[in-house]
C-alpha cells in the first residue's frame, strides 16, 4: 500500500475573471474547486496513473468535508485525522486579459497536542509492513518541529519506506530518521547542505554525501534538466525531451508519484528515475494545476534519456 502525509492541506478555490478591480463588483466568469496540499497531490497523481493510495492528514470542518468529497469523488480514498479547526482555504484568482494570478492563502488551523497524538494512533493502526509512506509538504501551526522526524520513525520502525519531500527546517529535521527516499528540488538541496551547488558535479557530490548519512534513494529535480537519482551502489542521470510547458505546477509531486509507484512495482532504480522524470515532465504539459496524464507519462517514457553517472 501507498499511503501519503498531508498535515497541512488545503481546499483551492480558483476563480476567473477577465480584470480584477479592486474596490469594485468583479462578475467570476468560471470557477473550480479542487483539494490540494503536496501529499494530497501526490495522491491524485498516483490515481491518474492508474494506481491505489490512501491520503492521511489532518482535516476540519465544512472545507474538510468538502475536501474529502472531492477526493472521493477522484477515487482517492482518505483516513483523515478529525481537527477542531477548520482546514485552510485558498483563493486563486486568476484575470484572462492581463493573465495575473492573485493568491489569498488562509493562514490554516491550529493542530492541538491531542490531535497529534490521535494522528499518530492512527498511524500505528495502519497495515505498514512493506508500505510506502509519503511524507510531502509543510507544518501546520501546533505541531512539533520533529513531526516528521517522529512520523517516520513511527512508520519505518513498523515496516514501511518513508519517502520524504520538504524544505528548511522540518526537511533537515525528518531526515534525522533516515527516510528511504527524498526528493529535494536544487533549491531544497542548497538550502539542506548550504553550498550553492553551481555545477551537475557539486549537486551529484551533495547528493552523494546525503546518500551515505543514511538516504537509501536521493532524487534531486532539476526543472527542465530532468531527475538524478543517487542510489547505494547506482546512479542515473535522467533528462527529459523538449516540450512547451503549459504549467509546472505539481511537477515535484508528479515525479514522486512516478517513483513510487514504480518502486512499489518492484521495478529497478533506471526504471524508477525514468518514471519520475516522465510523471514529472507530463505534469507541465497539462495547464493550470493539473497533474500528470496516464496518456503524457506512456508518451514520454521511451524519450527520457537516462545515463549512468
Ligand atoms: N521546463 C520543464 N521541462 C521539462 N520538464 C520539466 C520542466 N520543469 C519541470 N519538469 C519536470 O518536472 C520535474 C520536477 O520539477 P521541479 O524540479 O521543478 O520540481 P519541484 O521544484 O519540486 O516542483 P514543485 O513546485 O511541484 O514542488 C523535473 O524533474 C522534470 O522532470
Ligand atoms: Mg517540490
Amino acid at each position: 500500500m501507498i499511503y501519503t502525509v498531508t498535515l497541512n492541506p488545503a481546499l483551492d478555490h480558483f476563480l476567473d475573471v477577465e480584470e480584477l478591480r479592486v474596490d469594485d463588483a468583479n462578475r467570476v466568469k468560471r470557477e473550480a474547486l479542487y483539494a490540494g496540499g503536496k501529499g494530497i497531490d501526490v495522491s491524485r497523481a498516483i490515481r491518474h496513473l492508474g494506481g491505489d493510495s490512501m491520503a492521511l492528514g489532518f482535516i476540519g470542518g465544512h472545507t474538510g468535508q468538502a475536501m474529502i468529497e472531492l477526493l472521493k469523488a477522484e477515487g482517492v480514498t482518505c483516513y483523515f485525522t478529525p481537527i477542531a479547526q477548520e482546514t485552510r482555504r485558498n483563493i486563486i484568482v486568476t484575470t484572462q486579459r492581463a493573465r495575473t494570478q492573485t493568491m489569498l492563502n488562509s493562514r490554516g488551523p491550529v493542530v492541538s497536542k491531542d490531535e497529534w497524538a490521535a494522528f499518530l494512533t492512527h498511524l500505528k493502526l495502519l497495515d505498514l509492513r512493506d508500505a510506502y509512506v509519503v511524507v510531502s509538504g509543510s507544518l501546520p501551526v501546533g505541531l512539533p518541529g520533529d513531526a516528521y522526524r517522529q512520523i517516520i520513525d513511527v512508520v519505518q520502525s513498523r515496516g514501511a519506506r518513508a519517502v520524504l519531500d520538504a524544505d528548511g527546517p522540518c526537511f533537515k529535521s525528518g531526515l534525522r530518521a533516515k527516510p528511504f527516499a527524498i526528493k529535494p528540488n536544487v533549491n531544497e538541496l542548497r538550502r539542506l547542505t548550504g553550498q550553492p551547488l553551481r555545477s551537475e558535479s557539486a549537486i551529484l557530490r551533495a547528493a552523494e554525501r546525503v546518500q551515505r548519512g543514511g538516504v537509501e534513494v536521493v532524487l534531486v529535480s532539476r526543472g527542465a534538466k530532468g531527475v538524478v537519482l543517487v542510489g547505494r551502489q547506482e546512479c542515473f542521470r535522467a533528462i527529459p525531451p523538449g516540450v512547451t510547458v503549459r504549467s509546472t505546477v505539481g511537477a515535484g509531486d508528479s515525479t514522486v508519484a512516478g517513483f513510487v509507484i514504480a518502486h512499489a512495482e518492484g521495478k529497478g532504480l533506471e526504471t524508477c528515475v525514468r518514471m519520475a522524470t516522465a510523471a514529472g515532465t507530463a505534469a507541465t504539459l497539462a495547464p493550470g494545476n493539473q497533474l500528470c496524464r496516464a496518456a503524457d507519462v506512456r508518451r514520454l517514457v521511451p524519450k527520457i534519456k537516462v545515463v549512468s553517472c
